[in-house]
């Protein structure tokens, strides 16, 4: 085994050397100059922007690499600094003016997604995103009632459902020392929820931030406290062995 690799790798390495030295000049005929490596390298670089040209259907040069500086919205509003818009500026560019970009919000953060009209336009599945800060629906998943940066109550989502037979059996102490156990862990999934949809905004290729909304808290505190929608509610699972554990299921 060893001596078949060294056999295949004596003769290719002592062959060629004596007439290919490099460090003789250039007017050698058979020397490899400087121009000739240029050469091949520049057919080398030639081909392979070409070939991804071909690719990615004649889009990109760089196999659909863009860094963000390529891209003059993104150094527009680099340049231009953070924009900050009341939530009735934001309403706006919900994708019914089609000399305003489209605009939605996570968790008080703009996203410019003009680059999606058919999902964010007027008529989009997504539309109803636009234009406001609709974080509340981005958890919950409740399109039609949930259109707000309201927060308060989407823990009981993340809250399992308790079996009262289970829940008696408990000193009111365990009752409350569970209650903020589940709520600290509800808070943490909707951090962790939020923190998805901003961070695939902010991630996306074709999105990218433009700025905060200013007075969501004003328009909170105004707001009145609302129930958990009833498609959140359905998704809410049962409490599983916590404490005394009971036979059923
Ligand atoms: C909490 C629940 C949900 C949220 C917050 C959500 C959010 C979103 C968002 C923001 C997009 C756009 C992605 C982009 O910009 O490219 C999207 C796309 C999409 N979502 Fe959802 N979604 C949810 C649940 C669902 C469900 C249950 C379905 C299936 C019935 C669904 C079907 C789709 C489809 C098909 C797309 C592709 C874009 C389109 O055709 O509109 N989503 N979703
Ligand atoms: C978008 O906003 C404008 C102005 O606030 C409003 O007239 C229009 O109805 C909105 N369009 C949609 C699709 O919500
Ligand atoms: C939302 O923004 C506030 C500050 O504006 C921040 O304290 C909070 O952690 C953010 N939430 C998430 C889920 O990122």
């Amino acid at each position: 085994m060893s001596s078949e690799l060294r056999q295949r790798h004596k003769p290719s390495s002592s062959k060629p050397s004596p007439k290919t030295s490099t460090s003789t000049p250039s007017n050698n005929a058979r020397g490899i100059s400087i121009l000739d490596i240029l050469r091949v390298l520049a057919t080398l670089i030639i081909a392979t922007l070409g070939l991804s040209y071909y690719m990615t259907g004649s889009e990109s040069v760089l196999f659909g690499y863009r860094p963000w500086f390529t891209r003059l919205p993104v150094v527009l509003r680099y340049i231009q600094g953070p924009l900050l818009l009341t939530p009735t500026e934001l309403s706006l560019y919900n994708g019914t003016d089609p000399t305003l970009p489209i605009y939605l919000s996570v968790n008080g953060t703009i996203f410019d997604v003009s680059a999606n009209p058919l999902v964010y336009g007027a008529g989009g599945h997504y539309n109803f995103f636009t234009g406001r800060d609709a974080t509340r629906a981005f958890v919950t998943g409740c399109f039609k009632e949930d259109l707000t940066p309201d927060m308060r109550g989407v823990e009981e989502m993340f809250i399992p459902i308790d079996d009262p037979e289970e829940e008696k059996m408990l000193s009111s102490g365990e009752r409350k020392k569970r209650r903020e156990q589940d709520l600290r862990i509800a808070r943490q999934r909707i951090q962790t929820q939020v923190a998805h949809w901003e961070g695939f905004f902010r991630g996306h290729k074709k999105y990218f931030e433009v700025g905060k909304v200013v007075g969501l808290e004003e328009v909170i505190a105004k707001e009145e406290k609302r129930e958990l929608c009833t498609a959140a509610k359905q998704q809410r699972g049962r409490r599983e062995g916590g404490g005394s554990v009971k036979g059923k299921e």
